[in-house]
């Protein structure tokens, strides 16, 4: 299945270029939370595979906030694989990129010998089958020492958690565009694309339950898993295949947050 097919066009990747500083809840608290959880040593070498990198925002977050790790960073998206192009090249040989489409089983061997697969907002585009199957993957083809760690819209288990997740967005939304361009115009288009899942279901987006998905992680062998923070739907969440090790040398979440917004900003 292409990614045309899988229901993501250029169209949304342009949109998403164009809103997602509103459109994503605290965006830098997010993927911030995926940089600080990273199992390792800030000199440690590591390999990260990055599923549906997007602009490549967290790849060069990663890439700066851990001077000895790599990162491959696959996408479905020509557009936004020529962002991440750029804005990883200043990292030469430690980052390397890709097409894929990640329903697609054919690319699962790429995850092989990585330490870590992070993936933000990419993965309810899979089934909830579709996302069991990809945890196991990961788990067969990465190292004893890894984590899968994600970013993504979560499915409420009942109708009053559908609608309290969309209220928090919309509020969330609206002060963030006033907060970052002093009106709320952006806000607006957000509300015109009927951008707000939880008020607007799209059956091309396919958030699963977060119990379902800690649940699979820990059968597919990343046993140690977590929920680190949730807000209007979107839930930082993930497993560990290993024992916390020594905590010597990890860097803090405020770095890892600065280096989220260096690439925001
Ligand atoms: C909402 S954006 C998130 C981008 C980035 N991870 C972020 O957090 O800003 C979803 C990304 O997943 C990619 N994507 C969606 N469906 C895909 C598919 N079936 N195969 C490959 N990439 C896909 C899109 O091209 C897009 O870059």
């Amino acid at each position: 299945m292409s990614q045309e097919q899988s229901g993501w066009t250029e169209v949304d990747s342009a949109l998403y270029r164009e809103l997602s500083a509103v459109a994503v809840p605290r965006r830098e608290e997010q993927l911030a939370a995926l940089v600080a959880l990273l199992p390792f040593g800030r000199d440690e070498v590591f390999g990260v595979v990055e599923l549906g990198c997007g602009e490549g925002v967290l790849a060069a977050a990663v890439l700066d906030a851990y001077p000895r790790a790599s990162v491959l960073a696959l996408d479905g998206s020509a557009s936004m694989l020529q962002e991440t192009s750029a804005r990883l090249q200043r990292f030469g040989g430690r980052a390397r990129l890709g097409e894929f489409d990640l329903a697609s089983p054919e690319w699962r061997g790429r995850m092989a010998g990585a330490d870590a697969v992070v993936s933000s907002l990419a993965i309810h585009h899979l089934s909830g089958e579709g996302k069991r199957r990809l945890f196991e993957d990961a788990a067969r083809e990465t190292t004893e020492r890894a984590a899968m760690l994600i970013v993504d819209v979560v499915e409420p288990a009942r109708d009053e958690a559908w609608r309290y997740h969309a209220d928090v967005y919309d509020m969330a939304a609206e002060l963030k565009s006033r907060d970052q361009t002093g009106s709320g115009d952006l806000y607006e288009r957000l509300v015109e694309e009927e951008w707000n899942f939880f008020r607007f279901p799209d059956p091309g987006e396919m958030p699963s339950p977060l119990f379902d998905q800690l649940a699979w992680l820990r059968d597919a062998g990343f046993g140690s898993v977590d929920c680190f923070w949730l807000l209007a739907g979107h839930a930082v969440y993930g497993g560990f295949k290993s024992g916390a090790e020594s905590m010597s040398d990890r860097i803090s979440y405020g770095e890892a947050l600065r280096a989220v917004c260096e690439q925001l900003a």
